[in-house]
C-alpha cells in the first residue's frame, strides 16, 4: 500500500512510519523541514497544511494518508490553526481521491465539559468527516512513551516530587496506552478494511486513576511519592505547579492540564474483536518509556503484535 504519514517527525509519527515500513508499505512522509528528517521513509515531502499550495503533492497515488498533526504549543490559537490545517487536508485528499484517512484523536465524553484541547480534536474528526475518502478514527487517552508530553509531565512530577499536593480530579479515571500499542492499532487498522469509516476507543490493560498512575510511575521509577489531593487547588494553580517541577514548555502544559478534569476511559471491545492484540501491562510500558524506548525496534515488536496474537 502507498501510505502517507503526516506528523512523521513527532511523537507517534516517527514510530509509526519504521513500524510500516517493516510491513512493506511504501511511505512517504510529510513535515515541514525535510532537512531535519532522519527516519526511514522512501520518500520525504516538505509543506505546510497551513499554507495551502505547499504540501498537496505529497498526496500523490497515496492509498492511505495518517492525520497526525496538532498545533497545541505553537500558540493560544491552535484550535484555529487546526480547524485550518484540517480543513485544507481534507481538501488535497479529496482532489487526490486518496481512499483512506486515519486520525489519532482524543478520549473523553462529549457531555462531559470536555477541555478547549479535546474538543480540538472532536472538531478536527468532524472536519475530515466531511472528506469523501473513508476516515478511520483512533482515540485514546495518555500514551505512555519517552518524548511525549504528556507522559513526560507525569514521569516528571512522579520522580521528582516526594509529596505531590494534587488537584481533587487526580482520582478522575483514565486509560493510558503504550505507544507500542496504538502504533499497532494504527497498522492494524489501515491493514483492515473493515475499519473504514468507523471510530474506535482504544486503551490500556486497566483502568486507573490518574493518581494511580502517578503513584506506579514513582514506583517503577523506584521513587515513591505521597500524594495529597486537595479540592481547593484550582487549574491555574495546578498549572503554576506542574510549571515549576516539570520541562514542558507552558504552551503544552496548560490544554493538558485543563484536560485532566475529564475521565478518559476506552470502551475498546469493537477494535479489540477486530485487532485482538496483546496489550502491554503499564509497568512493563512506564519501565520502556523511562528508559528512552528504543524507536528502532519498534517495527519488529509491532508486527510481533499484529501478528502473533490469538483473540481473546
Ligand atoms: N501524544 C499523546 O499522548 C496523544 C494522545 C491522544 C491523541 N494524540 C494525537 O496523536 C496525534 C499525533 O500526536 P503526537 O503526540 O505525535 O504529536 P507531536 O509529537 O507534537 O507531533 C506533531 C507533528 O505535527 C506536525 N505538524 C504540526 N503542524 C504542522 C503543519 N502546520 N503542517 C504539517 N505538519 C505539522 C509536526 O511535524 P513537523 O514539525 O516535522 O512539520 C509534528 O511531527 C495528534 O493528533 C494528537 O492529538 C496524541
Amino acid at each position: 500500500m502507498r501510505i502517507l504519514v503526516t506528523g512523521a517527525t513527532g511523537f507517534i509519527g516517527s514510530r509509526l512510519t519504521p513500524a510500516l515500513a517493516a510491513r512493506d508499505h511504501d511511505v512517504a512522509v510529510l513535515t515541514r523541514d525535510a532537512d531535519s528528517y532522519d527516519g526511514v521513509a522512501d520518500t520525504v515531502y516538505e509543506g505546510d497544511v497551513l499554507d495551502s499550495g505547499s504540501f498537496e503533492q505529497a498526496l500523490t497515488d497515496v492509498d492511505t494518508a495518517y492525520y497526525l498533526i496538532h498545533s497545541m504549543g505553537s500558540s493560544d490559537d491552535f484550535a484555529e490553526r487546526d480547524r485550518r490545517g484540517a480543513r485544507n487536508f481534507r481538501e488535497a485528499a479529496d482532489e487526490a481521491d486518496v481512499e483512506r484517512v486515519v486520525y489519532l484523536s482524543g478520549l473523553g465524553e462529549e457531555d462531559d465539559d470536555l477541555s478547549k484541547h479535546l474538543q480540538s480534536r472532536r472538531e478536527v474528526e468532524e472536519i475530515l468527516s466531511e472528506g469523501a475518502f473513508d476516515l478511520t478514527v483512533l482515540r485514546a487517552a495518555i500514551i505512555i512513551g519517552d518524548g511525549n508530553d504528556s507522559f513526560r509531565i507525569v514521569s516528571q512530577l512522579a520522580r521528582r516530587l516526594p509529596l505531590m499536593v494534587t488537584p481533587r480530579w487526580v482520582r478522575n479515571d483514565c486509560q493510558p496506552i503504550a505507544v507500542d500499542d496504538i502504533v499497532a492499532y494504527l497498522v492494524g487498522v489501515a491493514e483492515t478494511p473493515e475499519t473504514a469509516g468507523a471510530t474506535y476507543e482504544v486503551g490500556g490493560p486497566e483502568v486507573l486513576t490518574y493518581e494511580d498512575f502517578l503513584d506506579r510511575t514513582a514506583s517503577v521509577a523506584g521513587r515513591p511519592s505521597v500524594i495529597v489531593p486537595v479540592p481547593v487547588l484550582t487549574p491555574r494553580l495546578s498549572t503554576y505547579w506542574v510549571q515549576l517541577t516539570t520541562d514542558v514548555s507552558n504552551d503544552i502544559i496548560r490544554p493538558l492540564v485543563d484536560g485532566l478534569r475529564n475521565e478518559v476511559t476506552a470502551e475498546d471491545r469493537p477494535i479489540r474483536s477486530l485487532l485482538p492484540i496483546e496489550l502491554t501491562g503499564y509497568d512493563a510500558a512506564i519501565d520502556r518509556a523511562l528508559d528512552g524506548d528504543r524507536t528502532e525496534t519498534v517495527g519488529t515488536r509491532v508486527s510481533t503484535k499484529l501478528d502473533g496474537t490469538t483473540p481473546q
